[in-house]
């Protein structure tokens, strides 16, 4: 086992429970929760839970290796961190924490355009290995700017995101009426005072902010203003309009996030993009959707020769992520794993949660005895 494997938290719900009790409650939730009814939430992984793997165990085994080789480049295991917007506000830099903690591993992260560190120093701390994932600007001259940013900072991929057209109805939130920064109710107040670890950590770091945006937004914002400047800054629903110039500007590797159906799929592909996340978004957005392991089976099939599927929502362990392998994808991405894992140790969060995917995937790679990462379909029940 790695050394940075905490043996206290040999499970991604036992960071979770640990998390909860470091986090204010009205950060909890806003990583935690799913959106309406949470149907979808836990769809992703019950479906999921529903693949099953055949074992082989009377078979000459000479080892299992996790390196997994994606868009020419070659990480030491088929997982990734997803982008979370909002990070510092759920653990005081937690994204540096992350981005970190993927560097020294050598699996990918990829920085959210609303997370509170900048692509800059993503970049810095990654060596220019992360990637980074736009929210589409309403103007031109705004997304051409980013866009040339994540350039300069040596991003190898640039994810867009086809999900958000408009935000999820997410009813914890509108109650505990989240905003950035924080928003000092009464109640708020109370829950930040019941997690010293977090309120200290918060004092050291700052408040948190929006710091890749930040050369756009006018000092100063209210509350009020800053939910406008957002609506006026961003339109979430892209189209092939809004693809092809992005296509034309970004000559590293393109690929789409939100993938739920081989409508989308095919599009991608027409779009000249390299790779697509089969992703529900963790079950954020479209709670009468389907769990994304249900689509990933048919996209693989049917789009796996022409372009890269990944897949992410619902993964809560290594061997979640060989049942996803197994149906189809190539690569797969975590968003809440990572996050428990931070607010649960801080920064040994970002280590101990790589290393616990890790051990488990392997064991399930032995178990089946599948030697490489692209085996793992062989072992698909069908
Ligand atoms: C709190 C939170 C914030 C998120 N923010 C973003 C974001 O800014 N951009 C994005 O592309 N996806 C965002 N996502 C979606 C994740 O990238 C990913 O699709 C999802 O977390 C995967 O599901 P999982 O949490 O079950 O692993 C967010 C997810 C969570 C939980």
């Amino acid at each position: 086992m790695a050394s940075s494997f905490n043996t206290k938290y040999p499970s991604i719900d036992d960071l979770r429970n640990k998390a909860q009790k470091r986090m204010p409650k009205f950060a909890f939730e806003y990583l935690d929760g799913g959106c309406n009814e949470d149907v979808n939430l836990h769809r992703n992984t019950s479906e999921l839970r529903e693949v099953q793997l055949k074992p082989q165990y009377l078979r000459s085994y000479s080892g299992s290796s996790l390196k997994t080789k994606l868009f020419g480049m070659d990480y030491d295991a088929p997982f990734g961190i997803a982008p979370v917007g909002l990070q510092g506000l759920m653990w005081p830099n937690s994204p540096e924490i992350l981005a970190k903690a993927a560097f020294e591993e050598n699996i990918p992260f990829i920085l959210s355009t609303v997370t509170t560190t900048s692509i800059e120093r993503a970049s810095e701390i990654t060596e220019g290995k992360s990637w980074f994932q736009l929210y589409h600007p309403t103007e031109n001259s705004l997304r051409d700017d980013i866009i040339k940013r994540a350039e300069a900072a040596h991003c190898p991929v640039l994810v867009i995101l086809c999900d958000v057209p408009t935000f999820g109805f997410r009813p914890r939130d509108i109650r505990n009426g989240l905003a950035m920064p924080p928003k000092m109710s009464i109640n708020n107040i109370l829950q930040v005072l019941g997690k010293p670890a977090w309120a200290l950590q918060t004092l050291k770091y700052g408040q948190p902010n929006f710091e890749t945006l930040k050369p756009y937004m006018p000092k100063g914002l209210d509350l009020k203003q800053l939910g406008k400047f957002m609506n006026q800054t961003f339109s979430g629903r892209l189209n092939a309009e809004k693809i092809k110039p992005i296509r034309d500007m970004w000559k590293g590797k393109l690929v789409i996030k939100g993938v739920a159906s081989h409508e989308d799929a095919e599009e991608a592909i027409r779009l000249g993009l390299d790779g697509i996340i089969v992703s529900n978004h963790g079950g954020r957005q479209l709670d009468a959707g389907e769990s994304t392991i249900k689509p990933l089976a048919t996209i693989a099939e049917k789009y796996g020769d022409q372009i890269t599927v990944m897949m992410d929502s619902g993964i809560r362990s290594g061997s979640d992520i060989a049942r996803s392998i197994a149906t189809g994808a190539e690569f797969t991405f975590l968003g809440r794993s990572f996050m428990y894992g931070v607010g649960a140790l801080g920064a040994q969060g970002g280590e101990h949660t790589i290393a616990l995917l890790k051990a488990e995937l392997q064991q399930v790679m032995e178990q089946v005895c599948s030697k490489n990462v692209s085996d793992l379909p062989k072992h698909l029940i069908k």
